[in-house]
């Protein structure tokens, strides 16, 4: 695996990789076997993988854990090359925002509720790096998380309102056995919170179940996961709804395909989570 700091060169070793098809894995380094799902996932439909790690300051809040994100470089890279990432970028900030850089992309749309409304900036700067670095890496296909719906939501919106000529990808959420979604803000969480932490998948899951079970009213779709987590003191819901997966608008009658989305507060660490809704009784 070759590492490039510079734009220019990632440019030149981008062109020498020529017109094979590339997939690409965007991420903010600190890395679990979520993001290494979606390197395999590249792997298996493309020739070449290129990976970028780029703790993204445009999509911080100020009072955000900005300084605070882990930055494991080394172990960061051993792990994509030992995952078969052909090219990595990892560039300084001033390398992508340069002194008197002033151009944002603001998708509207599904980037309006949720966590648009509790992080306001976040997905202009999600889709202004995403810009840069799909422009930059060129990709045949570019692969993400279904843990951040919202922002495969926002990207495809994105992607689609520019005729942006790559594919997006989406790889199911990879958890640890007791169903937390791997993040890499798990790190924050001490120990009585890691073991709370569990219940918020729980309470998706049972929305999930009632919803096989034909209940279909967002409304007491919501009261089960509201109920659920209410019984972990430590866990405290910010917002829970149940929305379309492309618009992101709130649905009162949950079809086929809906999305269960919440996040909820635990300790010194914000957590996101989804559910999709399908499949048959069981
Ligand atoms: P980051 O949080 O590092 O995530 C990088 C990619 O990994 C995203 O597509 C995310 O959805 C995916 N991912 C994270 N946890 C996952 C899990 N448990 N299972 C499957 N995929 C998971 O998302 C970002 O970075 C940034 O917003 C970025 C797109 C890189 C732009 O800065």
């Amino acid at each position: 695996m070759e590492t490039v700091e510079t734009v220019a060169a990632l440019r030149e070793r981008r062109r020498a990789l020529g017109t094979a098809d590339v997939g690409v894995v965007l991420t903010m380094g600190a890395l679990h076997r979520g993001h290494l799902a979606l390197v395999e996932a590249a792997r298996a439909e493309n020739r070449h993988v290129v990976a970028t790690i780029f703790v993204n300051p445009l999509q911080f809040g100020p009072r955000e854990d900005l300084a605070r994100y882990p930055r494991p470089f080394a172990r960061d890279a051993a792990l994509l090359a030992a995952a078969g990432v052909d090219l990595l970028f990892h560039p300084p900030v001033e390398e992508l925002y340069p002194p008197g850089f002033a151009t944002a992309i603001e998708v509207g749309g599904p980037a309006a509720r949720l966590e648009g409304a509790a992080r306001p900036g976040h997905f202009r700067g999600v889709a202004t790096v995403v810009a840069k670095l799909l422009s930059l890496t060129s990709p045949t296909r570019a692969y993400f998380g279904q843990k951040d719906a919202q922002q495969i939501a926002v990207l495809r919106r994105m992607v689609a309102d520019l005729d942006l000529p790559f594919e997006l990808r989406t790889v199911p959420t990879v958890r640890e056995p007791d169903g937390l979604a791997l993040s890499s803000r798990n790190a924050y969480l001490g120990p009585a919170e890691r073991a709370a932490a569990p219940a918020l998948y729980r309470a998706l899951r049972a929305a999930a179940r009632a919803w096989r079970a034909d209940t279909r009213d967002a409304a007491a779709l919501r009261r089960i996961v509201r109920d659920t987590v209410a019984a972990e003191p430590l866990l405290t819901l910010e917002y829970i709804d149940i929305v379309d997966p492309l618009t992101f608008a709130a649905l009162e009658e949950a079809g086929a395909g809906a999305l269960i989305v919440l996040a909820a507060r635990c300790g010194p660490a914000r957590l996101i989570d989804n559910i999709v809704l399908e499949g048959a009784a069981g």
